[in-house]
C-alpha cells in the first residue's frame, strides 16, 4: 500500500513567449500579449507529489526536510527572480509553463530518485495550471 505526499513550493520569475521558428506576426498570433518584448512575471506555485510505502519506523513516505532542501536548492533557487528565457533549459525551448513543468519533473525525477515521483503541477495564475504526470505519461493543460 502506498501513500501520496504532496508539497507546495513558490517562486517568482519572468518570461517572454516567443518562438524563433515563427515570424513576428506568427508569434503575436500565437502568444498575444505574452509575446511582448519586455516579458512579464508570474508567481508560480509548484506542487510536487511523491509516493511510496509508509516507513514502519518513521511513519513517513519520505523525509520532508530532505524533499524541501532538494526542491528549494534545485528548483526555487534556480528560478526565483530569474528570467526563464535566460535559463539553459530554455535556450531552444519556449519557456511556457508546459515546458517549465516538464523541466521541473525531469530535474526532480533524476535528482530525488529514492521515492516515486508521481506528478508535478505548476500553477501559473489562479486560472492556469499544468500538470506532468508519470502515471498518465502526458501533459495535461487543466485550464488555459
Ligand atoms: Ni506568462
Amino acid at each position: 500500500m502506498k501513500v501520496y505526499l504532496s508539497r507546495r513550493y513558490h517562486f517568482s520569475a519572468s518570461h517572454r513567449l516567443h518562438s524563433d521558428a515563427y515570424t513576428p506576426e506568427q508569434n503575436r498570433a500565437a502568444y498575444g500579449k505574452c509575446n511582448n518584448p519586455h516579458g512579464h512575471g508570474h508567481n508560480y506555485v509548484v506542487r510536487i507529489t511523491v509516493s511510496g510505502p509508509v516507513d514502519p519506523v518513521t511513519g513517513m513516505v519520505c523525509n520532508l526536510a530532505e524533499l524541501d532542501g532538494f526542491v528549494r536548492r534545485v528548483i526555487c533557487e534556480r528560478f526565483d527572480h530569474k528570467n526563464l528565457n535566460q535559463d539553459s533549459a530554455f535556450e531552444k525551448l519556449v519557456p511556457t509553463t508546459e515546458n517549465l513543468c516538464r523541466e521541473i519533473h525531469r530535474v526532480v525525477k533524476s535528482g530525488f530518485a529514492h521515492v516515486m515521483l508521481e506528478d508535478v503541477r505548476v500553477d501559473e495564475t489562479s486560472n492556469n495550471s499544468f500538470e506532468y504526470s508519470e502515471r498518465e505519461r502526458h501533459l495535461i493543460s487543466v485550464c488555459k
